[in-house]
């Protein structure tokens, strides 16, 4: 069998290369991402930075939305000057490399350095993965693509899952250095592993669509962005522009806003689109704020709820393998990767079994149950609150672990149909802009998890019943809306299912 006919699950080999590369880069991410609120709020004495809730959930809130905001750029710099794959090596370098400074024992500027090293690295890794995942499959069937994805989606999942185990309880129990070292580290294989396996991609992004002149102005126009950013971090360090983390949240919120309008207003009004492609450009733009929205309340995992796991719950299950009596509270980051891999197929079974019947419900419903998941998420996180409020003590850990569960399903039902549908409704040639534009969704809810999450860690128990109850009304609110909009909006979509 030579390499091109070796298959993995009866899919291409390649995909092996790629799941595995991205399976590690999610283990860094996620093990770092878990470590990071806790360390950035825990006593220096116990070597942490001892910033308030507020400020740990800004930092929170600003690197994940930078990270996904990145991915815009990310793809351009790929389609325009490296080429997918070595876009993925050289972000995987720089991730490498971010975690490693992360892992120095130094003051707060060399951390802010590895975070923007992490976010640059992850900005051309991850659009651009999941790129050549689709570039494996340019001859094939869709049926085949999409299995291609899901396969991938565990492999995002599955580090997803372990990181927390490892690197969070290394960093929770051995000292918070080591774990973003333990994150940085499964980079490296990761690295070590797509070089090794390369071959089996073949021809797979490897070249970028544009050359020559218009390569070389690319060039220019990516070094001319990148001399900006490093003006200003320049600016930042010798304090010439004054930043508050969450007064930088905020500006951040308010450019990603605007580039939002920006895109959408531009492909609108100067796209020369006809009127049923404008109305599905609209579609998309409805997709886009119900996933900004979505993922507000989701990616609280790493904020809100990791306080909550922290201060909250009895963690005294298995607490004896521990000095302190208590597991560590990142583990409860890997609740949600496990959830996904275990539902995955099960929701994969259920849709097309209603599809056989033609009862597969439209994508606009399907967002409509997302957000109203989110919503009873949050109501069951009102009660555990209720709970820790007039107990005045701990709560069980599988309040915490219901949550994740409701949240995944709508997870479930929001994400994957977000992405393949971004996909079916854009004009051929504006995908790729439209595809930025779930990334910048995703950012956007990122970073509002992060100041949601300061809000609510930083407050008081009392507080939290009613904040919890306030995301349960937001985000029900904006699924049953999305539900009676629904038949609207799968005329909007002119046929496409
Ligand atoms: N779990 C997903 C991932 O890590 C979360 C995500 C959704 C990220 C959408 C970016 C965009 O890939």
């Amino acid at each position: 069998m030579n390499d091109s006919e070796a298959t993995f699950f009866g899919h291409p080999r390649g995909l092996a290369t790629l799941f595995f590369t991205e399976m590690f880069e999610r283990f860094t991410y996620y093990g770092m991402r878990a470590l990071l609120t806790l360390f950035l709020s825990a006593a220096v004495a116990t070597g942490g930075f001892g910033m308030s809730e507020q400020e740990a959930g800004a930092i929170y809130g600003i690197y994940t939305g930078a990270v996904y905001l990145f991915c815009v750029p990310g793809g351009w710099i790929a389609d325009r000057i490296l080429g997918q794959r070595h876009a993925v090596w050289y972000g995987g370098i720089l991730i490498a490399v971010g975690n490693c400074i992360l892992a120095i024992p130094s003051g707060h500027d060399l951390f802010y350095l590895g975070l923007m090293v992490i976010v640059l690295g992850v900005g051309l890794l991850k659009p651009n993965i999941s790129a050549v995942v689709g570039a494996l499959y340019k001859d094939q069937p869709g049926y085949r693509r999409d299995a291609g994805f899901s396969l991938f989606y565990m492999g995002i999942n599955l580090g997803a899952f372990i990181a927390p185990l490892i690197a969070g309880t290394v960093g929770e129990k051995v000292g918070y250095r080591f774990g973003f070292l333990a994150a940085g580290l499964a980079m490296v294989i990761g690295l070590v592993q797509f070089r090794l396996t390369g071959r089996y991609l073949g021809g797979a992004g490897l070249e970028p669509q544009m050359h020559g002149a218009e390569k070389t102005r690319n060039i220019r126009l990516a070094l001319a962005g990148l001399a900006i950013l490093v003006a200003a971090a320049v600016a930042a360090y010798f304090g010439l522009i004054r930043l508050t983390p969450s007064g930088l949240a905020w500006q951040l919120l308010i450019v990603m806003a605007g580039i939002a309008v920006v895109v959408f207003g531009g492909v609108l009004f100067f796209g020369g689109l006809d009127a049923a492609e404008k109305k599905r450009i609209g579609v998309i733009f409805v997709f886009f704020v119900c996933a900004a929205l979505f993922w507000a309340g989701f990616e609280q995992a790493g904020s809100t709820f990791n306080f909550f796991a922290r201060d909250y719950t009895d963690r005294s299950w298995l607490g004896s393998w521990f000095e302190d009596g208590q597991h560590p509270a990142s583990w409860y980051q890997s609740v949600q990767p496990i959830f996904v891999i275990l539902l995955s197929p099960v929701f994969t079974w259920v849709w097309v079994a209603l599809g056989r019947r033609n009862l597969d419900p439209s994508a606009p419903l399907k967002f409509g149950l997302g957000l109203i998941q989110l919503g009873l998420g949050m109501g069951v996180m009102a009660i555990a609150a209720a709970l820790v409020v007039s107990s005045h003590g701990k709560v069980m850990p599988t309040w915490l672990m219901l949550t994740y569960l409701v949240h995944t399903t709508g997870e479930l039902c929001l994400s994957p149909v977000g992405l393949s549908n971004v996909t079916k409704l854009s004009p051929p040639r504006f995908v790729g802009q439209m595809m930025g534009t779930w990334f910048l969704g995703a950012a956007i809810g990122n970073t509002v998890a992060g100041l949601v999450g300061g809000e609510v860690g930083g407050g008081s128990a009392e507080a939290m019943p009613g904040q919890f109850m306030r995301m349960l009304f937001i985000g029900g609110g904006a699924g049953v809306l999305v539900l009676l909009l629904s038949p609207l909006l799968r005329r909007m979509m002119g046929g496409i299912r």
